[in-house]
């Protein structure tokens, strides 16, 4: 049956590994995949997004061995990716279908993504947009803007790109189409989202300057194969982060966790609630820096404001962070965070739902909401919407609740974090 029954913990416990960072993981993939030449994956997320970014790329005629510990990738650099012989189906990975598309615009073939429920009702447009501004001849359902998305690959000209929110699978989208253009493309962007890929491209040979939030690529480059290792996924180690701090008696290290600045907004957001969170280890590994994350239950955490400009570095954290403060004492305040909105599910709506069925006190906004605390969570029927982030947050919020909470939906948490439910009993007694 696809619900779990979560019983308060009294302390939680250990030392552990997260999973590999699904955001990398993709990277890694499709990089390889468009460069010349073998790439070798280490600590490769094996769960269903980034799989569904492997299954995409097969469907282009690249060959990627999965047998080993390592993912294998036979790349055949930027123009070596063949007509595929069906439609595309990205599951539910909004990361696959739009850094995919960005490829596609630039390849002299038909295709068409689609994808699950969820990924169906995800905007488009915000790819759809620039591309297409870039020459390509791209369309999507409802005028241009849910999948599927039809592509036909053109020859693209580079443009300056001025992006209205700020996104990292747009930003990579746009990257990627300015392979396929003469000259140099530019992105300029709101606010800085996760730069992943501003990372790891250059490694493979890209060219890229960045200037702040300015960043520029330069076409017709090609691309080598080369060695990746991934980091631990930061977003999959906050969920433990927050239960550790919420559960007196607590005590947990978590190894090898990718501690890039433009993800770890949910640190900064902890520490200004009062939780001692210690890093130590502290190395590069494939251009991102990681560390072991330390922390302990803290006695009380205080509420804070979230502003817009802070949301992008904690955007999938928003759903914990929500949990964090239902148990902080005061009124946490979470504002311009309408991106929310149309992630895997209404994240918003999705919170403010489960928190108070288990009866915290909140108030809904359109670009966010604010949670009263300190609540005394009880236990009850909540959801996932088929939204995995959403079923680990209401997981841990199970953790801290008096009686049993039941989470229904709880298979979604294979998207991103399989053997999230066996480290949950390694550490909770
Ligand atoms: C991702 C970027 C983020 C994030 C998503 C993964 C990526 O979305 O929410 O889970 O891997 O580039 P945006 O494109 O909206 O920044």
């Amino acid at each position: 049956m696809d619900r779990v029954d979560i019983k308060k913990a009294k302390r939680f416990n250990g030392e552990f590994s997260p999973t590999p960072d699904k955001s990398i993981s993709h990277r890694a993939v499709i990089f390889a995949s468009l460069s010349k030449g073998k790439s070798v994956i280490k600590n490769f997320l094996r769960a269903e997004d980034p799989v569904s970014t492997i299954s995409s790329f097969r469907a282009l005629g690249i060959e990627i061995d999965d047998k080993e510990d390592d993912v294998v990738v036979h790349g055949k650099g930027i123009y070596g990716l063949t007509e595929p012989d069906n439609v595309i189906d990205c599951g539910n990975s909004g990361t696959t279908m739009r850094m995919l598309s960005g490829v596609l615009a630039g390849n002299p073939f038909f295709s068409v993504l689609t994808g699950d429920e969820s990924l169906r009702r995800r905007p488009m447009a915000r790819v759809i947009t620039p591309l297409s501004g870039m020459g390509a001849d791209i369309m999507a359902r409802s005028g241009n803007r849910y999948p599927p998305v039809a592509i036909t690959g053109k020859k693209l000209k580079p443009i300056e790109y001025h992006m209205p929110v700020a996104s990292a699978q747009v930003k990579s989208a746009v990257l990627l189409a300015g392979l396929y253009a003469d000259g140099e493309t530019e992105i300029v962007e709101p606010a800085k989202s996760r730069d992943h890929t501003e990372r790891m491209l250059p490694a493979f040979g890209a060219v890229i300057d960045i200037k702040g939030l300015r960043v520029r690529i330069k076409g017709g480059t090609e691309l080598e194969g080369r060695e990746v290792c991934v980091p631990g996924d930061f977003s999959s180690a906050a969920f433990f982060i927050v239960a550790a701090l919420l559960i007196r008696h607590s005590d947990i290290t978590i190894k090898e966790v990718g501690i890039n600045p433009t993800r770890t907004g949910l640190l900064d957001a902890l520490r200004r609630m009062g939780a001692g969170i210690e890093l130590s280890n502290i190395r590069n590994l494939s251009g991102e820096p990681v560390a072991y994350i330390h922390c302990r239950g803290v006695e009380e955490l205080k509420a804070i404001d979230i502003t817009k400009e802070q949301v992008p570095a904690l955007i999938d954290e928003f759903p914990i962070l929500c949990v964090a403060a239902a148990q902080a004492s005061g009124v946490t305040t979470i504002r311009g965070a309408e991106e929310l909105r149309v992630k895997e599910s209404d994240r918003i709506s999705s919170m403010v739902a489960g928190l108070r069925k288990m009866g915290a006190e909140i108030e809904e906004f359109k670009d966010g909401l604010s949670i009263k605390g300190k609540s005394s969570l009880k236990g009850a029927l909540v959801e996932s919407y088929g939204d995995h982030r959403i079923a680990m947050a209401m997981t841990i919020a199970g953790l801290v609740a008096d009686g049993t909470t039941m989470v229904n939906g709880v298979s979604s948490v294979n998207i991103s974090f399989p053997g999230f439910f066996r480290i949950i009993s390694k550490l909770s007694s």
